[in-house]
């Protein structure tokens, strides 16, 4: 089989930008191709994608876009308030430090299902019911869940069945076929 070498400097931009604990994100705002979708900001073609899952399982409100484009002023007072509340291991399990949450390049959506008691770091996505219909569906759309059970220790963060992230289709599918994780995949 061919081996393909990516450049570094690819693992910094586009789809598949890799930000993690040891990848910091290089790019700024500008960068990141920015829209407003009902209460949050994400990359336009992330917006576009998103919206024809939210279509096809027709959505109305059931689930609920909880966190997208985060400023590093942003993801700085999540981390700190977290830490404050929640204590240091739980904060590094599910909270990107500073520049290394992919949350800040656009590209990244925190989904839940709706209820009064929706949690704003860990909401609710089970893998039942209309949240499993749209995971289901979000790899033909480009999107994979991005920290899953047993990747901890590549990812550094722990199981989130709520993130999504768009990394382009058939990216997507070749990631979830293999049962990789972004990291595995760009190695
Ligand atoms: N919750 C993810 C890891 C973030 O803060 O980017
Ligand atoms: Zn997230």
């Amino acid at each position: 089989m061919r081996r393909i070498i990516l450049k570094k400097e690819y693992i910094y931009q586009g789809n598949l930008i890799l930000v993690n604990g040891k990848n910091e994100i290089k790019q700024n705002s500008n960068d990141c191709d920015l829209k407003q979708y009902n209460n949050v900001i994400l990359n336009y073609n992330v917006v576009s994608e998103l919206e024809k899952i939210l279509k096809e399982i027709n959505n109305q409100n059931q689930i609920v876009l909880v966190s997208g484009y985060r400023s590093l002023e942003e993801q700085k007072s999540i981390w700190n308030n977290s830490l404050k509340e929640n204590g240091e291991e739980f904060t590094k399990k599910y909270i990107a430090y500073p520049n290394c949450s992919e949350h800040q390049t656009g590209l990244a959506i925190d989904l839940g299902l709706n209820s009064d008691k929706l949690d704003f770091i860990r909401p609710a996505f089970p893998y039942t019911g209309i949240c499993q219909r749209f995971r289901e569906l979000a790899v033909q759309y480009g999107f994979i869940e991005r920290y899953k059970e047993n990747k901890e220790n590549i990812t550094g963060i722990a199981n989130e069945e709520w993130h999504f992230r768009y990394v382009g289709y058939p990216h997507s599918e070749i990631i979830q076929k293999m049962g990789f994780c972004l990291e595995e995949y760009i190695n």
